[in-house]
């Protein structure tokens, strides 16, 4: 923070008014709580932040590449960043994030995007501030190599995008290597932070106001595994639930081989914690689980699945499911969809499969077109659809509690616990705060409701 204050003298004399900054997030949760975290490191350098690109004296795009659609994107969106440096030559452009992680990229920006000023990855943000002043006083490029350097690093301010709601990453990186995925390449092996450190950052976020708090980790049930306590992630829930407060407590992601019946039962105990669980299966056929490399069956998954569902009433599951994973064939694809039915997912996030180098599954034969893919994906979103009708439906006539999340006029939005939206009509503003609602109707994909409060 000494340092922060350093530079931001140096960077306040250099602007009449306050600089703008422009963070721009592509990845998924945990990508955009380090956004956060890099606007609360903007923040404390002077700047403010602004949805205007061409106002900006820095844009920071955080990357993803999870898929090659996403990478292609981002490449797209840094290109469209060259005539405004044109425009504004002193503007700062950066570029971090998963992408960034693997050397042909940073190879690639070099060459084919020269106007990049700032290369940095996902494990030392807090280094931001350090580029910023070398790049403004050697008015030299600083594009780091991916992957230097690991610790966790405690206290990086933050700059949160809302009031009400809030995510803690509680680990880094992933150990699991499914045989699809770039994530253990990008955001390298598995640590856990320590317990005390999150449960201060929750305690001060409840103090704050915050009533919707998200653990983020790519593997959440593997929490603890290289701290030198022993303590899990069954542990670190029940820990956290012991502030007082009225706030819910959500989770992603899971992972089927490693979610146990403690933290189901923990789950049942503490009311505080959601009643959906995200539990990505991938597929449902055990052939092609195998080939993916995710260490369980379908059986151990309606397991755990049928676990939950005797000791949490009304319990819910949302998932990710992959088709077209190489060799798949159509036989398997309608195992997914059996799946798919069986479980009535309330939420479910469906890809069509990336060939992502470096990855187990860039090795494998896959001779289903694109077009076979598309039609499958096509077939499970039309089911998916139907199932989340039904849920809907369900719901009419029942009392539910929401947050508030938006205001127009007098119609406000919520958000259920199973992130369900619920439009109603109030003459009170409960923005950021929970309300009891009688749904009414049913309106496209959200609810109507009655205010109870
Ligand atoms: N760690 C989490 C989330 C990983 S990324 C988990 O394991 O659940 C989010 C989702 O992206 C994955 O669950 C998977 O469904 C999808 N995904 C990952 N790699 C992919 C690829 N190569 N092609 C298509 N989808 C992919
Ligand atoms: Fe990727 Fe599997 Fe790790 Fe999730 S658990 S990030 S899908 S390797
Ligand atoms: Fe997330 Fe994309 Fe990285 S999904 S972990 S931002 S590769």
């Amino acid at each position: 923070m000494d340092y922060i204050e350093n530079i931001q003298k140096l960077i306040s004399d250099k602007f009449e008014n306050p600089p703008l900054a422009n963070v721009k997030t592509f990845g998924c949760a945990q990508n955009e709580n380090d956004s956060e975290k890099i606007r609360g490191l903007l923040y404390n350098l002077g700047y403010s932040m602004t949805d205007e690109l061409s106002k900006s004296d820095i844009v920071i795009f955080n990357t993803c590449a999870i898929r090659e659609n996403a990478e292609l994107k981002i490449f797209g969106n840094i290109g469209e960043l060259k005539a405004l440096k044109k425009e504004n030559p002193n503007m700062i452009v950066a570029v971090c994030g998963c992408m960034v992680m693997q050397q042909h990229i940073v190879d690639k920006i070099k060459k084919s995007y020269p106007f990049v000023d700032i290369v940095f990855g996902v494990n030392n943000l807090e280094i931001l501030p350090h580029l910023i002043y070398d790049c403004y006083m050697e008015h030299k490029k600083q594009i780091l190599n991916p992957n230097e350097k690991i610790d966790i690093v405690e206290n990086v301010p933050i700059l949160r995008e809302s009031k009400s709601k809030a995510s803690i990453s509680i680990m880094f990186g992933c150990d699991n290597f499914c045989s699809y995925c770039i994530v253990p390449y990008v955001r390298g092996r598995e640590r856990s932070r320590k317990p005390q450190d999150i449960l201060n950052e929750f305690k001060q976020l409840i103090s704050e106001g915050y009533k919707d708090i998200t653990l983020l980790g790519q593997n959440v049930n593997s929490y603890g595994k290289n701290l030198e306590e022993k303590f899990d992630f069954a542990d670190l829930l029940k820990l956290l639930c012991t502030t007082t407060g009225e706030y819910v407590i959500h989770f992603i992601s899971s992972h089927p081989k490693d979610i146990n019946k403690k933290v189901i039962d923990v789950i049942r105990d503490n009311p505080q914690i959601s009643r959906q669980i995200h539990l990505p299966v991938q597929c449902g056929n055990d052939r092609i689980l195998k080939e993916m490399n995710r260490k369980y069956t379908i059986s151990q998954y309606m397991d755990i699945i049928n676990y939950a569902r005797e000791q949490i009433p009304g319990v819910t599951f949302s998932s990710d499911i992959i088709v077209g994973f190489p060799g798949e064939t159509f036989e398997e694809y309608l195992d997914t969809e059996k799946l798919v039915k069986d479980v009535k997912f309330t939420q479910l996030f469906t890809y069509i499969y990336s060939k992502r180098n470096g990855t187990k599954a860039a090795l494998m034969e896959d001779n289903i077109s694109h077009k076979e893919k598309s039609e499958w994906l096509n077939r499970l979103i039309k089911i998916q659809q139907d199932i989340v009708f039904e849920h809907l439906n369900s719901f009419i006539g029942k009392t539910v509690r929401a947050l508030v999340e938006e205001k127009h006029g007098k119609m406000y939005t919520a958000r259920m616990q199973n992130t369900f939206v619920v439009k109603f009509e109030s003459d009170t503003d409960y923005t950021d705060n929970f309300v009891n609602l009688k749904i009414t109707g049913k309106k496209g994909t959200s609810l109507t409701a009655d205010l109870l409060i």
